[in-house]
């Protein structure tokens, strides 16, 4: 039991799970808590790099955490918590902070994304957001985090500050590698199939939330942006065929199917009959989710317990992390 490695990953409760962040991540996160120390966070503090209504926040991080636990994630087997509850991450931050370079934070895709899309507001936080990620990873020395496929960048920075602070003090830090799914790693907005599908999109037709009834979703995916060629064949490179390749990656990743084999079946079919199988498909998956979901959320009182009791377990694990840095840099540890 002690020596299984550990596994750490988490969602910010920026938006309304997406059926992108099932896939991408919680999917496999279910699968792995049998063979790892699974520690599955609410990453609250990084939402606020963008302006956010309070309220909204405090409400998704709990709707986050129910989700979490319908989705298969144990609360008894796993630690779950919400970052926030734990100052260990906004410490060690800090110290990453004077341990990472202003070009390689420039270098990264979601801030350039992030700033263009919100020129009113380049702050500071927006920039380091990656050193706080870093911070989160390396405190519970974790061997893997299973992300999507757009978190790889941060992870890949997260190895290099790691390997740096190692490289002066040393082994302090566990290297951990990112760890993707076979299928579902990179989901595509429904409407604009070259971005990715985002709980933060300004179009809800784009993604498809974790909590969306199920008519909503059928009608969604039947609206989702295809091309006019009307064959179903799975052509990686080709742009042209973005949104089918989506449809057949979420299809593939619902069945656990491989793309060929579901080409195959659909040979000679339109995109009409091909949407409706895959509606169905993602509507008989979530289904049972939405209704353990609905459970849990009515239960507040229940999800506090678990957050509680995971925020105690968290800093217990970390504190081990934030003293022997605290005492590697120089500072007077009591
Ligand atoms: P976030 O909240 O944007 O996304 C949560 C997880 O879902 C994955 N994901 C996707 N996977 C496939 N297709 C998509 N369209 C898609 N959209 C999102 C993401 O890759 C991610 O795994 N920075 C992180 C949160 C975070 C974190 C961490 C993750 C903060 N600290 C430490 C791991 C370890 C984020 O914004 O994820």
């Amino acid at each position: 039991m002690e020596d299984k490695k550990i596994i750490f990953s988490g969602v910010q409760p920026s938006g309304t799970l997406t059926f992108g962040n099932y896939l991408g991540a919680i999917k496999n996160w279910v699968e792995l808590q049998k063979d790892y120390r699974c520690i599955y966070a609410m990453m609250d503090l990084h939402t606020i790099t963008v302006r956010q209504t309070p309220a909204d926040i405090r409400r998704r991080t709990l709707e986050v955490l129910a989700l979490y636990i319908a989705c298969g994630i144990d609360p008894e087997e796993n630690i779950l918590f919400i970052q926030s509850h734990n100052p260990a991450h906004a410490e060690l931050s800090w110290v990453l902070g004077c341990y990472t370079y202003m070009g390689e934070l420039q270098r990264m895709t979601q801030f350039k994304d992030k700033s263009s899309r919100h020129a009113e507001n380049i702050n500071a936080g927006l920039f380091t957001y990656p050193v706080l990620m870093a911070a989160d990873i390396l405190l519970y020395q974790a061997d893997y985090v299973p992300v999507g496929k757009d978190q790889m960048q941060h992870i890949e920075i997260c190895r290099d500050i790691a390997q740096r602070f190692n490289a002066i003090y040393g082994d302090v830090f566990k290297i951990p590698e990112g760890m993707l799914p076979k299928a579902g790693a990179n989901i595509k907005s429904l409407q604009d199939p070259t971005k990715k599908m985002s709980k933060s999109d300004s179009n809800p037709k784009a993604y498809i939330s974790m909590t969306d009834h199920p008519d909503v979703i059928v009608k969604k995916i039947k609206s989702a942006v295809t091309d006019s060629e009307g064959i179903i064949e799975y052509r990686e490179d080709d742009e042209t065929k973005a949104g089918i390749n989506n449809l057949i990656t979420i299809m593939s990743a619902v069945t656990k199917r491989n793309t060929d084999d579901i080409v195959a079946d659909y040979s000679g079919k339109g995109y009409g009959d091909f949407k409706n199988d895959v509606a169905e498909a993602v509507v008989e998956n979530i289904r049972p989710i939405q209704e353990e979901y609905d459970k849990l959320i009515a239960d507040k009182a229940y999800l506090m317990n678990v957050c509680s009791k995971g925020a105690d377990a968290a800093k217990r694990i970390s504190q081990r992390t934030l003293k022997k840095v605290y005492k590697k840099v120089g500072f007077m540890v009591e």
